[in-house]
């Protein structure tokens, strides 16, 4: 195991404590980033003790069966309306950092009266384009992990914990 359920919880509650301390308006919008952010914003809105409300965008890089990120796909509500709204982009891990470009540029042709990111893990050595979350949890190496909202090939969201994959599917199939 590579992050124990107690060091997730209390990176949670860091990470949330942050987003307090720098929210100076009325109400966060929250934009989960699916499936991977499902279980942290679940999570880390339970510690927002403010007006919020939950928008989520679905994320693919079409993976397959390998580790290795393909052609990215975002797709968001048309009818949501970000315009003038305070808006926390949350997601579970910040690897290359291309679905987070993407997505914040989305997001910022929508004219939000700001625009903040979260996650949970960071794999700041993956980092492929210029972006760097304003809130992070946990510093990662450059190893694939699964659970926790992680997956390969779609399995493992489930765990409890954040698990460095076995090299070789086999070991874990
Ligand atoms: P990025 O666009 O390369 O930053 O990748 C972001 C997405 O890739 C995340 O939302 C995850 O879904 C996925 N990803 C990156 N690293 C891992 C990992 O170690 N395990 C599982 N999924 C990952
Ligand atoms: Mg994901």
């Amino acid at each position: 195991m590579l992050v124990d359920r107690e060091t997730i919880a209390a990176a949670v509650r860091r990470v949330a404590e942050g987003v307090l301390d720098d929210l100076h308006a009325p109400e966060l919008t929250v934009m989960a980033v699916l499936n991977g952010a499902l279980i942290f914003t679940a999570d880390l809105v339970r510690h927002l003790d403010v007006p919020l409300r939950i928008e989520t965008v679905r994320a693919k890089s079409y993976r397959g069966a390998g580790t290795a990120a393909g052609a990215l796909t975002l797709r968001m509500d048309d009818v949501t309306r970000l315009a003038g709204r305070h808006v926390l982009l949350v997601d579970d891990i910040l690897d290359t950092g291309r679905t987070m470009q993407r997505l914040r540029a989305e997001v910022a042709a929508q004219e939000p009266a700001s625009v903040r990111i979260a996650v949970l893990l960071d794999k700041p050595s993956r980092r492929a384009v210029d972006i760097e979350a304003d809130y992070v949890g946990i510093e990662l190496p450059d190893v694939f992990v699964v659970g926790y909202g992680l997956d390969f090939d779609e399995r493992w969201r489930n765990l409890p914990d954040v698990h460095a994959l076995e090299t070789g599917a086999a070991s874990i199939g």
